[in-house]
């Protein structure tokens, strides 16, 4: 049986976690899949993180150039991370004619379509199936399924940070820096947590999603972002109240050339499967217009899980020729795709008032003034002559909420507008 010699860079979680799968099931992957796997070389900063795990310091290279000299090297897994130099190193690798295999969502949501061409033009291929929701193969199912079907939507949980620090703060009351803390801890948070509580990373993550599923680019600077970190115990007590749970959530819908993509917090009704996925899990649905509904759920993060799928990239890449996929992500819009930025919701919205004659309905009235429905509003005192009021909307256009709500903070008699996050 030939022997394919492999190379890692970036020996952190993910490269770490391929490393324990490659080598704990070479025997397995060896018999069912016909494949003799050697990780030959490790790229690190330093030969540290090999002594941590006890591997071979033999394996410790730090030079890409040597990686891309090696003949033997056929594939190199790229966990590293960033931008810098990470896409360098990529452009070295595939112009020497190395296949890469990369859970890098950023980098391909910035750079895939000066990657891409460059595979084609070595021969070799460049596979991303680690770059979404973790474990679960919805890459490849986007990229090989489906194709009678017209994708009209997507959404779901595709950050494993934020649905760990969210979950954590409602059912087990941790701060958000507790809870921060521990997902860093458990390797699920990028090394710049910006990116996964800021939306960053979700919206990488949708733009490589609905690129594919709507088979027209969507580019991540497109797509409306809101992270998590306005969301506040207060806002999850009410949130439990009213009967829902909070999760940073997904968007991306088409109709016709009308596209949506969005990523923000979301009241979640909790008798909705996904108020229940919790901690580092992943959940999507998707809509085609044969299919139906369908539903894709697993760990989103973690050393394992990403590995996995690092794995079933690199025992494709080493059985066939590469396929290049149907993605398109070079940062423009197709002219003739619309993208929706007046979408519609219902809104969750908390201010803090003066507690005095007329001001909940002085504020009613602006949001009938904007077209804005209220469903339910609870007024509660706050302290000797401040109340808090917190409304839920019926579905209502975006700009109107938010000329009603700037409306409404100019109003004497509001102190604060304290929450808006969008309901399900
Ligand atoms: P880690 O920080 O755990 O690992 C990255 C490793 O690469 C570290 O050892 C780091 O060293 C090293 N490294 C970074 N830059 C360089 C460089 N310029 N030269 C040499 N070595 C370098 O990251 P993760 O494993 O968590 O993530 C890696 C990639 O996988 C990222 O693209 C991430 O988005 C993606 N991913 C992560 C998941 C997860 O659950 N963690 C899940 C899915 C995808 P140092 O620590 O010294 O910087
Ligand atoms: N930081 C990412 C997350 C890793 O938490 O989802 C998985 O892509």
């Amino acid at each position: 049986m030939k022997k394919h010699k492999i190379a890692i860079m970036g020996f952190g979680t993910v490269g770490g976690g391929a490393y324990d799968i490659l080598t704990g099931n070479a025997d397995h992957i060896r018999s069912t899949q016909g494949l003799d796997i050697e990780i030959a070389a490790i790229l690190d900063r330093s030969v540290e993180p090999l002594k941590k795990r006890g591997v071979s310091e033999n394996l410790f290279c730090d030079s890409v150039d040597a990686l891309a000299a090696d003949p033997d090297i056929e594939l190199v897994i790229e966990t590293m991370g960033g931008v810098r130099p990470t896409k360098d190193f990529i452009v070295k690798l595939l112009t020497a004619g190395k296949s890469v295999v990369t859970a890098n969502k950023e980098l391909l949501a910035k750079h895939w379509s000066e990657l891409e061409p460059i595979a084609r033009a070595h021969g070799c291929g460049l596979f991303f199936e680690a770059s979404c929701v973790g474990g679960v193969p919805i890459i490849r199912a986007l990229g090989e399924s489906f194709q009678g079907d017209k994708v009209k939507r997507l959404y779901g949980i595709i950050n494993g940070t934020t649905n760990y620090i969210l979950s954590k703060m409602s059912s087990a009351g941790l701060s958000y820096e507790q809870a921060l803390a521990q997902a860093q801890e458990k390797g699920f948070a990028e090394a710049d947590p910006t990116s996964d509580v800021e939306g960053y990373d979700a919206a990488y993550k949708l733009s490589i999603l609905a690129s594919l599923a709507f088979h027209t680019c969507i580019p991540y600077t497109s797509i409306f972002r809101e992270g998590i970190t306005k969301v506040t115990a207060r806002d999850i007590a009410n949130a439990h109240e009213l009967g829902y749970e909070i999760k940073l959530i997904a968007i991306g819908a088409r109709d016709g050339d009308d596209v949506e993509a969005r990523v923000h917090p979301l009241f979640v009704p909790k008798d909705h499967p996904l108020a229940s996925v919790s901690g580092a899990y992943n959940a999507v649905y998707l809509n085609g217009d044969h299919v139906g509904d369908l539903m894709f759920y697993g760990a989103g993060a973690g050393a394992h899980p990403t590995g996995s799928a690092i794995v079933s990239d690199v025992v494709r890449a080493l059985s066939a020729p590469p396929t290049y996929c149907d993605f398109r992500n070079d940062g423009k819009i197709d002219g003739a795709i619309n993208a929706v930025g007046d979408f519609t919701s219902k809104y969750y919205i908390g201010m803090t008032v003066e507690d005095k004659a007329g001001v909940l309905s002085r504020v009613a009235t602006v949001f009938g003034d904007n077209g804005v429905s209220i469903r339910s509003a609870i007024q509660r005192p706050c302290a000797d002559d401040a109340a808090t009021l917190v409304f839920l909307t019926h579905a209502a256009r975006e700009h109107a909420v938010m000329r009603s709500l700037d409306t409404i903070s100019k109003l004497g008699s509001v102190g604060s507008i304290d929450a808006m996050i969008r309901v399900l």
